[in-house]
């Protein structure tokens, strides 16, 4: 056996092996998923933009204008009229002096924590933090401190001990895994005494939260407070890429420091468009962002119903931990097989023990169809042995009582 052989083998023995799974057609509340449909809970098409004609249009319009590549480096010969009018939109949307266009919001993060910090300075990053900004930091010359979650004291701690060394505070705004939303508040206030920058990875939350959808930092009035905000175009705007807004010095600096700015291909010009495209159905259409919350309570109210234990008042992403790896993928079969797909989630994307599936909600969803999902998690959870709370981690109670009248009503899901 090879050491890579072996390696794939322990993966498979500790329920951790991944594979991809294959959906045919475009990206949608349903979708046709290694051949069978199903009523997906796992995207992050949160506004059904991805697949909105308008936005299709959009990017083959753009593909016959200006072709599909972007030829080279934003420096070099790849910096196109589509990029500067994105920027430009995006700028006035997020109420910032300048947006820099990325590759990805990975390329956005792993080019912004190296590029704002030095040998000497410290970067604090929440324990929750996405991969992306753990790359950055790895890939930064300076110490890094991890605070515990969302833990003000913990940070305000840490900031203590680095008396006098350069500070940057890094935190996702509505977390990915467990969409909670950051004490941006304590965070910006912690910042001004200890004189550090902030920067906030809006991943999640633009589209879904705020003022029109202009994230958590715009919900809290704290858009002029934070050095860097990091927002992706390939989840709830259903492109591809990735944006930072700050003001003019801070954008400039980055096109001269940040490696993958300087040293990858500009985004391509159909996947541009559709992003731009996608943002001004968002501002005309903000009650596109209020239906992603009705629908988001809605389904925490249901899953409450069949003994979750969830906030009823939280956001569109739902952590349903299930403890260990293996049971996560057991439930994740087990909706499958009644039409649901929720995809369990293992390390290293989450701790050991907090395994969990990480079911997100979107716009698009009809009423129904997130009532159907929520009975049919409870059945997967049954089926998947949790019929006893006693034991259970997290904040996952099994469901008291389990509903057998689903059959029907799946038939329509599926
Ligand atoms: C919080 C956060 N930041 C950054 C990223 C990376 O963005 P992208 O998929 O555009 O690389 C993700 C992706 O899931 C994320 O959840």
């Amino acid at each position: 056996m090879t050491d890579i052989e072996q390696h794939l083998a322990d993966l498979e023995d500790r329920g951790l092996y991944r594979r991809m799974r294959l959906i045919s057609g475009p990206q949608g509340a349903r979708v046709l998923l290694d051949g069978k449909p199903v009523l997906v809970m796992c995207s992050n098409n949160y506004l059904g933009l991805a697949d909105h004609p308008r936005v299709r249009e959009a990017a083959a319009e753009a593909a016959r204008r200006w072709g599909v590549g972007s030829s080279g480096s934003r420096l070099i010969s790849g910096n196109m009229t589509v990029h500067r009018r994105l920027e430009k939109r995006l700028a006035e949307f997020k109420g910032t002096e300048a947006a820099l266009l990325f590759g990805s919001g990975y390329l956005a993060n792993t080019g912004v924590i190296p590029a704002l910090t030095r040998p000497g300075d410290v970067v604090f990053s929440d324990e929750y933090n996405h991969a992306s900004i753990v790359d950055g930091c790895r890939l930064s010359k300076a110490e890094v401190f991890v605070y515990d979650h969302a833990d003000l004291e913990h940070l305000a701690w840490g900031l203590r001990q680095a008396r006098g060394s350069g500070s940057l505070i890094v935190t996702d705004s509505l977390f990915s895994m467990d969409g909670d939303v950051a004490p941006l508040e304590g965070i910006i206030e912690l910042a001004r005494d200890h004189d550090a920058r902030v920067m906030v990875d809006e991943a999640h939350a633009v589209g879904c939260v705020g003022p029109g959808g202009r994230g958590a930092v715009a919900a809290a009035g704290l858009t002029g407070e934070v050095d860097v905000i990091v927002g992706t175009l390939g989840k709830a705007l259903g492109s591809y890429g990735a944006y930072v807004a700050c003001d003019t010095q801070v954008a400039r600096f980055l096109v001269n420091e940040s490696r993958p700015f300087i040293f990858s291909t500009a985004p391509a010009p159909p996947v541009a468009a559709a992003a731009l495209e996608a943002l001004e159905i968002l501002i005309a259409e903000p009650r596109r962002v209020q239906r992603l919350r009705q629908n988001g309570e809605l389904f925490r109210r249901e899953l409450v119903k069949h003994g979750f234990e969830v906030d009823p008042a939280g956001r569109q992403i739902v952590p349903l931990i299930t403890g260990d790896a293996k049971s996560a993928m057991t439930m994740t079969e087990k909706a499958l097989e009644r039409g649901v797909f929720a995809q369990g989630i293992r390390p290293p994307t989450v701790p050991e023990n907090l395994c969990r599936l990480r079911v997100s909600v979107m716009a698009s969803h009809k009423p129904d169809e997130l009532r159907a999902a929520a009975r049919v998690l409870a059945q997967a959870a049954a089926d998947a042995g949790f019929n006893d709370s006693t034991g259970m981690p997290g904040e996952f109670a099994a469901p008291p009582r389990f509903i057998d009248d689903d059959e029907d009503r799946l038939a329509s899901v599926a």
